[in-house]
């Protein structure tokens, strides 16, 4: 099911990893992941979320804290029986993890431009094939999927339409206008609140969305690592000053948690 990222031509193990009839080869890592980004798709040296976000997003989910948003995404997936999925942008690989347990008769893979991620994840789970690669140049074939997850990720939806075979679908795990509010509020002045169906409106043609549906509960935070880790994890830990970033952590945080889970079917 792989296909090389230069020529697209399918690849086949070899001793050291895989390489495609043209001779194009990818080593497999110590830790048992591929990497299957060449360097020339590389727009910088060390693309993605960098050490720092990984490790602090990986504390802050094995704190459990995001626990029931991966349950329902693993008994979304378990109800839509894939033979073959990919997790697009799987970070470290919590969610990644879970999806694997929850589908034991199906072929898994995950990926994610960023290695320090992909070197974390792969020790999660040996069923699933890891890979470091880009999600607007998915290395996998076409129509190869039944089931792509893409949690709190960018999405590339032309990528997504080649990947899925007829009747597969689109797993989207995002947040709502809700989530972290409370954190929001001790960061910026004016909470700007953001459009959740968005994304919809980006649907392609040949795909519709099938299936939507909601998930909220209150985080207690009550230990400052939990609150550095949960601003270090997102988009708002950089956007934020310094003194800002204190409000966040010095003091307990009661934070809600909106997600919105939408299953979009390809034709
Ligand atoms: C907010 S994180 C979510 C990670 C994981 N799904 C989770 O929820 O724990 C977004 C991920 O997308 C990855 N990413 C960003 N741009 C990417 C691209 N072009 N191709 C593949 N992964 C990308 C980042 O490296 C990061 O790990």
């Amino acid at each position: 099911m792989l296909i090389c990222p230069i020529c697209q031509a399918p690849l086949a193990e070899h001793d050291t990893g895989v390489a495609c009839p043209a001779g194009h080869r990818f080593d497999r890592a110590r830790q048992g992941y591929l990497n299957l980004l060449p360097v020339q798709h590389k727009k910088s040296r060390d693309p993605g979320d960098n050490q720092q976000m990984v490790e602090a997003r990986r504390r802050f989910l094995e704190g459990g804290h995001y626990q029931p948003v991966a349950a329902r995404l693993a008994a979304l997936a378990a109800e839509r029986q894939p033979r073959r999925w990919l997790d697009v942008g799987c970070g470290e690989g919590y969610y990644t993890a879970q999806l694997a347990d929850a589908l034991p008769a199906a072929q898994g893979y995950a990926l994610d431009i960023s290695r320090e991620a992909v070197r974390r994840a792969a020790r999660r789970s040996a069923t699933v094939s890891w890979l470091v690669a880009s999600m607007a140049r998915i290395p996998l074939a076409d129509a190869s999927c039944d089931l792509l997850a893409s949690v709190f990720s960018p999405l590339d939806w032309q990528e997504t339409l080649r990947l899925l075979a007829p009747g597969g679908g689109l797993l989207r795990v995002g947040p709502t206008h809700e989530h972290l509010y409370e954190l929001r509020a001790r960061l910026y002045e004016d909470v700007r609140p953001y459009d959740d169906e968005k994304h919809l409106t980006q649907i392609p043609t040949g795909m519709r969305l099938v299936h939507s549906e909601k998930l909220s509960y209150t985080l207690q935070l009550e230990a400052a690592q939990d609150r550095a880790d949960l601003l270090a994890m997102t988009p708002h830990g950089w956007r934020a000053t310094a003194e800002r970033r204190a409000r966040v952590i010095d003091q307990p945080l009661a934070v809600t948690v909106a997600i919105r889970y939408d299953w979009i079917q390809r034709d």
